[in-house]
């Protein structure tokens, strides 16, 4: 492996050593450092309305049940029977009381607790040889939940996932708190590329600079009402927390019009002011920026657009899509695309905001293939030997002596949290790959073992515990390791 420490370096001087998008040996380390420790989206309350609503997700190879129980909790049970190991839920999404595991017939209750055992007495002489009260599928280590988006992290002492997105939030509720109800999405469209996951990640982050190049014939076809891709450095680039994004800038007008100019109507845009906070209008309303692309580190995009949906008509139409890439290895994703859209919106705008969101993304989507083309391609040319002797220069928007080309704009004229730049620059994918090498330098805590069968893990607490709350599942985690010396750790923390 080439040095590590000197390809962390080169990354924080904003030189990309070009092997990084094809590394074995890197993407091993991101395994562990990455993945083992963020806040990875599994998915949306919507997508789990009632009791027994479940889909299933993946953080790299694990595999989580992200359910709602009976009580209404939702929970994410590593899905891997207590047994001998079986994957207990095959299926991608559904409603069930219980999950029956398909090699022995071991059962689960949606709340992860173990109720069924075949041959209980026979197979272990009964509660002597095998406790099966109190135990239960293992909780992800941490679950949070924020605007309904449901994440899990690997690290059971994670930071509380308000804490993780940080000031991203106040861009976050753009896309996720349109009206109180909040968001309902449909998907996701699951599909591979041979392209490493980051690029992804970088693109959606912060480059507005490969619209007029990559994104052409979209233009040229009259997709959008702006005729020159090359507006796109008027709009401003914002970083905040763990996440940024790319903004365009409108036209003039009050809050209103400029709401109706993307689309749309006027009791969606009653609805968001009232739910969206004064600071959060001023960025569209005095500032002129609406928000359009972005990036939580480490795997987690959005997009907000609003394309022609009509031959022979200027009306446009927003819609929003939520996506994640998800490492399949270090030259392969599977990207997952939902669209998403405000649950209290008209039913005529949902429906023609699907359809603007299926012509630009998804698996039909021209956005999709244009970008994917050139993902595809890096990742095969970052393989090779003489991506290794490559520096990428991904400095943009910086003099040598590291001035700003444009200077940030200044809270008066961006009322955001954050850092906001206009103009053509790499500085999201500059936060971003620099996040990633802080990940990469930390390792992990090795993590505590949980043994079947034995202890009782579960307290009459827990047993009795009440409607969600996240931290639950986190002190339900710590009660629920039984540490090699018998004691439990945590217990009611
Ligand atoms: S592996 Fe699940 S019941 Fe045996
Ligand atoms: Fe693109």
């Amino acid at each position: 492996m080439s040095d590590q420490s000197s390809v962390l370096a080169d990354v924080r001087r904003g030189m990309i050593p070009a092997h990084l998008y094809n590394d074995r040996e890197l993407f091993e380390l991101e395994r562990e450092r990455v993945f083992g420790r963020a806040w990875v989206f599994v998915g949306h309350e919507s997508e789990i309305p009632n009791s027994g609503d479940y889909v299933v997700r993946r953080v790299l190879e694990d595999s989580f049940i992200v359910t709602r129980d009976e009580q209404g909790v939702v929970r994410a049970h590593f899905n891997m029977c207590l047994h001998r190991g079986m994957q207990v839920c095959r299926a991608e999404m559904g409603n069930a009381s219980h999950f029956r595991c398909p090699y022995h017939g071991w059962s689960y209750r949606n709340d992860g607790r173990i109720v069924g055992l075949p041959f209980h007495k026979d197979a272990y002489g009964g509660e002597a040889g095998f406790k099966r009260k109190g135990q239960r599928l293992l909780p992800a280590p941490s679950l949070g939940i924020y605007n309904g988006l449901i994440f899990v992290s690997m690290d059971p002492d994670a930071p509380p996932l308000e804490d993780y997105l940080g000031d991203f939030r106040f861009y976050l509720d753009y896309y996720t708190k349109q009206s109180s109800s909040g968001i309902e999405l449909r998907g996701p469209q699951r599909w591979r590329v041979k392209a490493n996951w980051k690029i992804g990640a970088e693109n959606f982050a912060g480059d507005m600079y490969h619209t007029p190049q990559t994104h052409t014939s979209v233009v040229e076809i009259g997709l959008f009402r702006e005729p020159k891709a090359e507006k796109r450095k008027d709009g401003c680039t914002y970083w905040a927390g763990n996440g940024g994004g790319t903004t365009y800038k409108l036209p003039s007008g009050d809050l209103d019009e400029r709401l109706r100019y993307v689309g749309y109507p006027q009791e969606m845009v009653d609805r968001m002011k009232e739910t969206l906070s004064q600071d959060q209008l001023r960025v569209i309303g005095e500032d002129g920026f609406m928000i359009s692309a972005a990036s939580i580190y480490p795997n987690m995009s959005f997009v907000h657009n609003w394309p022609k949906v009509a031959d022979n008509t200027d009306q446009v139409l927003p819609f929003i899509s939520i996506r994640q890439w998800q490492p399949i290895s270090e030259d392969e994703t599977e990207v997952l695309s939902w669209f998403a859209v405000d649950a209290e919106a008209p039913e005529e705008f949902k429906a023609l905001s699907y359809k603007a969101y299926l012509m630009c993304f998804g698996s039909t989507g021209m956005f999709e293939q244009d970008d994917v083309e050139n993902w595809v391609s890096l990742t095969n040319t970052a393989a090779g030997s003489m991506a290794r002797r490559l520096l990428l220069n991904s400095r943009m928007g910086l003099l040598e002596d590291g001035t700003e080309v444009v200077p940030a704009l200044t809270p008066d004229e961006f009322h955001g949290p954050g850092v906001a730049h206009t103009g053509y620059g790499e500085y999201n994918q500059r936060e971003l790959l620099n996040r990633w090498a802080d990940d990469l330098e930390q390792p992990v805590k090795a993590a505590v073992t949980m043994e079947v069968g034995y202890a009782e893990q579960v307290s009459s607490a827990q047993e009795n515990s009440g409607p969600l709350r996240p931290v639950d599942d986190v002190a339900e985690r710590a009660v629920e390791v039984a540490a090699p010396t018998g004691e439990q750790t945590g217990a009611g923390e």
